[in-house]
C-alpha cells in the first residue's frame, strides 16, 4: 500500500528538500513543488523514489490554483500539505517600499493560506489530512532588520491557529517555527544567533522534518499549535 499523499512546497532545497527526504523515508509519497530550481527539484525528486514534480509561482493565486488542480488529476488525493516556501530579506523598516512588502508577503502568507485552502478543498474529499505550516522564530520573536519578514511569519502562526478551528475536526493545522538553520550563506547575523543559542549550534533539516513528522502522525487532538525547533532560541 503507497503511504498518504503529501505535497511540500519549496522541496528542490535546504529545509524543504530535508523535509522532503525524510517523509519518503518514512513511508509517505512525496510530491515535490518548486518554483525556480528544476534542477535541484529534479534531484530531490529523484532521491524520493520519482516522486511528482509541480511547479507553481507562488505569488500567484490562480497559479496556486491551477497546481492543486493538477495534483487532484495527476495523484488522485492529497492528505497532507507542508508550507514550506518563503522569501527572507533584510531591510531598514524606514525603507521598506509597497514592493518590498508585497514581495514577501505574497509569498509568505498570502500563499501560505491559499494553499492551506486548496489543499484542505482535496483533503475533505478523501475524508481529511494534515497541515504544516513552516514558521520561524521570527514570528515570536521581533527582529529590527526583518519587520515585514517577522508580520508575515507572525501571521502564518495565527493563520494557523485560526485554521485549525476553521477546518477542524477533519483536518488539523500545525506549524513548526524553526530557529537558526544554516546553510552556506549564512551571514554575521545568523552566526551571532547560533551563538546565543542555548544548543550552542544551529539545527538541520531533518531535525524541522521530524517535528514535521510529528504533527503529520498526531490525532486530531493536537492541532492549532507551534512547535519551536530553535535549540532553545526563543526562551532567551
Ligand atoms: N533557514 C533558516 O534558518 C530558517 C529559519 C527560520 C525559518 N525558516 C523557514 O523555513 C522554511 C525553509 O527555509 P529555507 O531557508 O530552506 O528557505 P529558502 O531556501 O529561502 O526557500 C525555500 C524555497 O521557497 C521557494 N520559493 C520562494 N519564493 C517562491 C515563489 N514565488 N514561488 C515558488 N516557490 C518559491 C523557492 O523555490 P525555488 O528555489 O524552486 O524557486 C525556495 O527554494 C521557510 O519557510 C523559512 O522562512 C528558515
Amino acid at each position: 500500500m503507497p503511504g498518504p499523499t503529501v505535497l511540500i512546497t519549496g522541496a528542490a532545497k535546504r529545509i524543504g528538500r530535508g523535509i522532503a527526504l525524510r517523509l519518503f523515508k518514512e513511508g509517505y509519497s512525496v510530491a515535490i513543488h518548486y518554483g525556480r530550481s528544476l534542477e535541484a527539484a529534479r534531484e530531490t525528486a529523484a532521491a524520493c523514489g520519482g516522486a511528482p514534480l509541480f511547479q507553481a509561482n507562488l505569488e500567484s493565486v490562480p497559479e496556486i490554483v491551477r497546481m492543486f488542480s493538477e495534483v487532484q488529476s495527476r495523484l488522485g488525493r492529497l492528505d497532507a500539505l507542508v508550507n514550506n516556501a518563503a522569501r527572507f530579506t533584510r531591510f531598514d523598516p524606514m525603507e521598506i517600499t509597497e514592493r518590498d512588502w508585497d514581495f514577501i508577503h505574497s509569498v509568505n502568507l498570502k500563499a501560505v493560506f491559499f494553499c492551506c485552502q486548496q489543499g484542505a478543498r482535496l483533503m475533505r474529499l478523501s475524508g481529511g489530512g494534515r497541515i504544516v505550516n513552516i514558521s520561524s522564530l521570527g514570528g515570536i520573536r521581533p527582529w529590527a532588520d526583518h519587520v515585514h519578514y517577522c508580520a508575515s511569519k507572525a501571521g502564518v502562526i495565527m493563520l494557523t491557529r485560526a485554521l485549525a478551528k476553521a477546518l477542524a475536526p477533519e483536518i488539523t493545522v500545525n506549524s513548526v517555527a524553526p530557529g537558526v538553520i544554516p546553510f552556506d550563506d549564512i551571514d554575521p547575523s545568523g552566526l551571532a544567533m547560533i551563538q546565543a543559542t542555548p544548543a550552542r549550534r544551529g539545527g538541520t533539516p531533518d531535525e524541522i522534518a521530524g517535528a514535521v513528522l510529528y504533527f503529520l502522525q498526531a490525532g486530531n487532538f493536537i492541532t492549532g499549535q507551534v512547535l519551536a525547533v530553535d535549540g532553545g532560541l526563543s526562551q532567551r
